[in-house]
């Protein structure tokens, strides 16, 4: 069978659409359910998704204003560690001063524009690979090659532009646009939500990145909503509930689902025994393949157990949840233990936050092609007692690659969507008023960046 993003088949359609419970809506009577059908449904062009001019667009005006998360702070953890970051067809260079401090220059000679740096590494200064002029750390020029032959040359004009540069979560956070308002206040609607968490404490499980053949759109949308928890990942349902979820679009274009776990969805309201949810939700959990021997044993064997009588799974896992991080983020109520708070952080992170555990994504688009992105999965733990350092990044390049059942279903369709949005038969898409408003927020707040950086209005 052809598979439109390389990675294996999980199984075959047929199967997966015979794993779709019936569902009568008569029978779910919980007050979210309410909500459906309260906002009207939208339509987005297909155009924002393939055509190059949109790319360019946002290249534009939207790129050089936002804030992006580029990378962990440990990256460039001391004086003289730098990062190339990528995003469409510009790099900018991330670096620590010898005075401590973090800096992103745009990554161009101002000789004759070769590009500075590739990679990552550590150096004490940036020397040109073509004729060697050469900058320090703070960016400014140190050296022109026989000098005297460039009259009228001043130092001042070789500084190195420079970017936007901060952290919030132990993420360095870059935008391209130095002038702008401040990190702090871009983040203000959801960061009071984030700080109890203290994700700044924790440390890089994982960090995976590759290419995906859709738009940096598309790929996010896929992690947005749990609408297609039926479609896609119908064996999860049992360990997730997609019905009691409240969405909040918040302003700045960031956004937020609430998606209560270790319970199964309220379509199935009574016919999941607390046995069979207990197995789902350790199936769901070993499926991200993140869990160490250690972790997966334990879990297995608790998959084999009963549960103590009148011990729900929700109880259990809460308990071992708090047991293991609630000294570390005391002010977290108890249910969000048992609850996955999935934020965006507009425009282009995805994260579902546990406390003591972050899984994620990132999407940047791939050069100037509207039809694929650089796309990281990111997994974060705090190491509590267990002294956890930082994983490197890892570029996965094997389309074979084991990304667990749930993901590989999550990219699967990502090709296809894709392709399906070329096809002369769609112009538009729709999409829930209700349960896919984090997807229409983000392209609402794009609309206005585009107005607001038009340079027609300015
Ligand atoms: S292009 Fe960089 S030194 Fe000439
Ligand atoms: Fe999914």
């Amino acid at each position: 069978m052809d598979n439109a993003s390389g990675g294996p088949r999980i199984f075959e359609l047929d199967d997966r659409h015979k794993a779709i419970e019936p569902f009568d809506p008569k029978t779910v009577s919980h007050p979210r359910y309410k909500e459906w059908g309260s906002e009207p449904m939208r339509r987005i062009d297909v155009e924002t998704y393939i055509s190059p001019e949109h790319v360019k667009l946002e290249a534009e005006r939207l790129w050089p204003y936002s804030w992006h998360a580029a990378g962990r702070v440990e990256e460039v953890a001391n004086p003289g560690d730098y990062m190339e970051y990528e995003i469409g067809d510009q790099s900018i260079i991330i670096t620590r001063t010898q005075a401590g401090e973090l800096k992103a220059y745009s990554n161009v000679c101002q000789h004759r524009g070769t590009q500075l740096v590739k990679g990552c590494g550590h150096t004490d200064q940036f020397v040109c690979p073509y004729h060697g002029w050469r900058w320090s750390l703070d960016g400014e020029n140190r050296y022109v090659h026989d000098a005297v032959d460039f009259p009228g040359l001043k130092r001042e004009e070789l500084r190195l532009p420079e970017s936007a540069v901060d952290t919030f979560a132990g993420f360095i956070f870059v935008r391209p646009e130095k002038e702008g308002p401040s990190l702090q206040d871009y983040l203000k609607p959801i960061a009071h939500i984030l700080e109890p968490y203290h994700i700044e404490q924790y440390v890089v499980k994982s960090w995976r990145t590759l290419v995906v053949p859709a738009n940096w759109k598309t790929a996010l949308e896929a992690f947005e909503e749990v609408y297609h928890l039926m479609g896609t990942h119908p064996q999860t349902i049992k360990g997730n509930d997609d019905v009691e979820v409240p969405y909040d679009n918040f302003e700045g274009g960031h956004s937020l689902m609430v998606v209560p776990v270790y319970v199964p969805t309220a379509r199935f309201k009574g016919r999941a025994s607390e046995q069979e949810v207990l197995k789902v939700a350790i199936d769901n959990l070993l499926d991200v393949n993140l869990a160490d021997e250690g972790e997966k044993a334990a879990m297995e064997a608790l998959a084999g157990q009963p549960l103590p009588d009148g011990t729900t799974t929700r109880d259990l896992f809460m308990e071992m949840a708090r047991g293991q991080y609630q000294k570390f983020m005391p002010e977290l109520a108890p249910d969000r233990y048992v609850e996955d708070w999935d934020f965006t952080i507009f425009p282009n992170m995805v994260f579902n936050l546990f406390p003591g555990n972050y899984f994620g994504f990132i999407a940047r688009p791939n050069g100037k092609d509207p039809d694929s992105c650089i796309f990281d999965v990111v997994a974060l733990i705090h190491p509590g007692e267990r002294g956890l350092e930082s994983n490197p990044r890892e570029f996965v390049t094997d389309p074979g690659h084991d990304w667990g059942a749930v993901l590989a279903q999550d990219f699967y369709n990502l090709g296809r969507v894709q392709a399906g949005m070329h096809q002369r038969g769609i112009q538009q898409t729709r999409l829930a008023g209700y349960q896919e408003k984090r997807i229409y927020g983000r392209h609402d707040e794009i609309a206005r960046y585009f107005e607001a950086h038009d340079p027609a209005k300015t």
